[in-house]
């Protein structure tokens, strides 16, 4: 961030109102947005050992990624070439057999290739052409460990500093494929997917929505996400109080329920002393990056549908933290939920408001900038 305050000087409209809930609109999205882009799935270790799966759901899209019996891992669409049933029902799992079998009528894929092994039938018409039918095939990219897809029929470069639109250093440095998984969350919030983001890019809402954490956090009671919003932050950076020079409260270390990071530093953030607490890199549309002194969130947004939107979180510990009995894995877990449920009650108030006839968008305040980039990127995308 450069040392100019980011905050909107002029009174900017929000987007139409009925573009968090038109069909149309919505398939718009898909289409331009979430057929286009990258977008996370898991962390490898989601899926770590070989036949281990997790599938995903795009709004209609349904995806399988998994793990072959040698370990390497494939992603196909979630729908069988017989008569179009779902292959895997389970959201995640364990294949018992190296082969995909459909549950309906038991065709069997293979798992490595997608080819199809075997159908069901007594007898196998003449002009029957298995190598037609292979399961299809989805692009995938695996970066330092997290998992993405991309539906594009189109080829989609894939950059890593245009992909994180907060690019840190930090993300380069830090070795998520080394992270273990620790624990993992979803919920179904009764929202449009830009909503969430929207309530992710603002802090306008913090001291009411999330007392503990702008009680952990203090400049987030002052209704700001960085010091650099306040337009005489200079001056007041020379303050030590946290409420103006940004961080966690004195004798805090993470994002846990006590603040405390129970002695377990993640190795490239030990003697960083511009790690003001916590990192976070977004990644529109689908996940954004949350970088702790102990440990890393992952939160991954997909839409089901217009109206409602799964938000997801894997927690990344380091191997030593992950398998230290002693460290307290809740600590950091239940602030956590805490603070994504608080936002997700957020968002379906928000949502809720929308559909009153007459009223068609509303105005972004100063604080609102991320909100307003969001937008812009959203605008640019669908136009
Ligand atoms: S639909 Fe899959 S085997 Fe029939
Ligand atoms: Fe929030």
């Amino acid at each position: 961030m450069s040392q100019k305050s980011p905050i909107l000087t002029s009174v900017t409209k929000s987007l139409p109102f009925t573009w968090y809930f038109n069909e149309n609109h919505f398939k718009k999205e898909l289409n331009k947005i979430w057929s286009d882009e990258w977008i996370y799935a898991c962390h490898e270790n989601s899926i770590k050992e070989p036949l281990s799966f997790i599938t995903l759901k795009i709004a209609q899209f349904d995806i399988i990624i998994l793990r072959d019996r040698n370990g390497v891992i494939c992603s196909y669409l979630n729908t069988c070439n017989h008569r179009g049933s779902t292959l895997c029902k389970e959201s995640q799992g364990k294949l018992k057999t190296p082969l995909l079998s459909c549950p309906y009528h038991q065709w069997s894929y293979n798992t490595s290739d997608g080819k199809l092994i075997k159908t069901s039938s007594f007898v196998t018409p003449k002009d029957f052409d298995k190598s037609k039918l292979s399961l299809t095939k989805v692009k995938f990219k695996i970066w330092n460990g997290l998992i993405f897809i991309n539906l594009s029929k189109k080829n989609t470069p894939w950059n890593l500093k245009s992909r994180f639109q907060d690019y840190d250093s930090i993300i380069s440095e830090i070795e998520f494929e080394k992270f273990e998984l620790g624990h993992q969350w979803s919920k179904i919030i009764n929202c449009n997917w830009k909503i969430f983001w929207e309530n992710y890019s603002e802090c306008l809402h913090c001291p009411n929505i999330h007392p503990e954490l702008s009680d952990l956090v203090p400049i987030y009671s002052r209704r700001l996400m960085d010091i650099k919003e306040d337009p005489d932050w200079k001056e007041k950076i020379k303050n030590d109080n946290p409420k103006f020079s940004g961080g966690l409260r004195k004798g805090s270390e993470t994002w846990s329920l006590d603040g405390s990071a129970q002695g377990r530093i993640i190795q490239k953030l030990k003697g960083k002393n511009d790690f003001s607490g916590h990192i976070y890199i977004t990644n529109w549309p689908s996940m954004f990056l949350a970088i702790f002194a102990d440990h890393v969130r992952v939160v991954r947004i997909l839409p089901i549908n217009n109206e409602r939107t799964e938000v997801s979180a894997e927690w990344l510990f380091e191997k030593e933290t992950n398998n230290d009995k002693k460290y307290d894995k809740k600590n950091v877990i239940d602030f956590a939920i805490k603070v994504m449920s608080q936002d997700g009650e957020a968002c379906e108030l928000n949502q809720k408001g929308l559909y009153n006839p007459g009223i068609n968008s509303g105005v972004l305040m100063p604080e609102e900038y991320e909100v307003k980039r969001f937008q812009d990127w959203v605008r640019s995308k669908v136009k």
